[in-house]
């Protein structure tokens, strides 16, 4: 019989964390579980930060950015000393389930703690949407909709200046961020790792707008695909004769007020997060398939694609 529910947020923060916690601990309330709030991460598990929470604990947080439990990145949760600790103060309280919410290095962390006793249930919350076993994750739509905002405004002042502007968004090793926004703000070359010309075709392409056009361009980048963004940023000038500037977008897609569409998303994963438990189902990741909210074992659960990458990239050839 579940009684005790603790709760963390890891990892980089994504808008709609708080919707999320406000989610879990009122679903949790309301089935008469006794909630407990884990701060800043694993940290918090191996320092003991774990403190028991109320309603109005999560009053007016829908709405906010961030964290209100604050993250943070623990190389050392790797170590096995390291996650006994963790799950020494887990019984140290006597939680029976943690739910963990983040991005694939968090459920990594989960499923730690699941091979030693504890249940661990992972609700996926990144704007990188690179996590398994779900076709979007709590933050991308938000972080998708910054990206759209930013490169509108840069669309504004590149045209005006006849520029080649090249945007860098973030992913990690994720091109979704790259190919949704590019394909949202109508860029004229999209550069994912999923989607990643030879830099001779690239410049060619530069080459051909600029030449025969005589227009500016826009070119949206994954993170992480160049060794040094600015290094291509020159490159592009010089063998173009573009005036070539290099914009990255960095840690501010990472914040803001969640988009309705996140809030929904992660109201739906806390709820079924707290079913999950109550059925006492063991060790469960959270996602959403074609629409429908699943869970799945937490080792066993497969990537899958919001829209299929490839259709996408077809879109994005067909209408340039
Ligand atoms: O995982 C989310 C993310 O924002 C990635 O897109 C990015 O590579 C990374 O976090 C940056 O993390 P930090 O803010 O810790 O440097």
């Amino acid at each position: 019989m579940v009684k005790k529910v603790a709760l963390l947020t890891s990892g980089g923060d994504a808008p709609g964390m708080n919707a999320a916690i406000r989610a879990i601990v009122r679903a949790g309330l309301i089935n008469n579980l006794e909630m407990y709030a884990v701060f800043e991460g694993f940290k918090g598990l191996v320092e003991d930060m774990i403190k028991p929470v109320d309603r109005s604990f999560v009053s007016e947080i829908l709405m906010r950015g961030g964290t209100i439990l604050k993250t943070a990145r623990l190389k050392s949760f790797n170590e096995d000393e390291v996650q006994n600790i963790a799950v020494e103060n887990l019984k140290k309280h006597g939680i029976d389930a943690l739910v963990i919410i983040g991005g694939d290095g968090s459920y990594r962390g989960g499923s730690a703690l699941a091979k030693k006793g504890i249940n661990v249930i992972g609700i996926p919350a990144t704007i990188d949407n690179d996590v398994v076993g779900t076709d979007t994750t709590i933050g991308f739509d938000t972080a998708l909709n910054t990206i759209t905002e930013a490169v509108d405004k840069l669309r504004d002042t590149s045209s005006s200046h006849l520029r080649c502007s090249i945007i860098e968004v973030m992913g990690n090793r994720c091109g979704d961020l790259a190919l949704y926004g590019g394909t949202a703000c109508g860029v004229d070359l999209i550069l994912s790792p999923e989607y990643r010309p030879t830099d001779e075709e690239i410049i060619q392409k530069l080459q051909d707008i600029h030449h025969s056009r005589s227009r500016h361009a826009l070119v949206l980048v994954s993170e992480k695909l160049f060794p040094n963004i600015q290094d291509f940023g020159v490159l592009v000038r010089e063998k173009t004769g573009f005036d070539t500037t290099v914009e990255i977008l960095g840690r501010i897609q990472r914040g803001g007020s969640p988009t309705a569409s996140d809030r929904v998303l992660a109201a739906r994963f806390g709820v079924h997060a707290i079913e999950v438990i109550v059925k006492g189902k063991k060790n469960r990741v959270i996602g959403i398939t074609n629409g429908e909210v699943k869970d799945y074992d937490i080792d066993r659960a497969e990537r899958r694609s919001y829209i299929k990458t490839e259709e996408l990239i077809g879109v994005i050839s067909t209408l340039k």
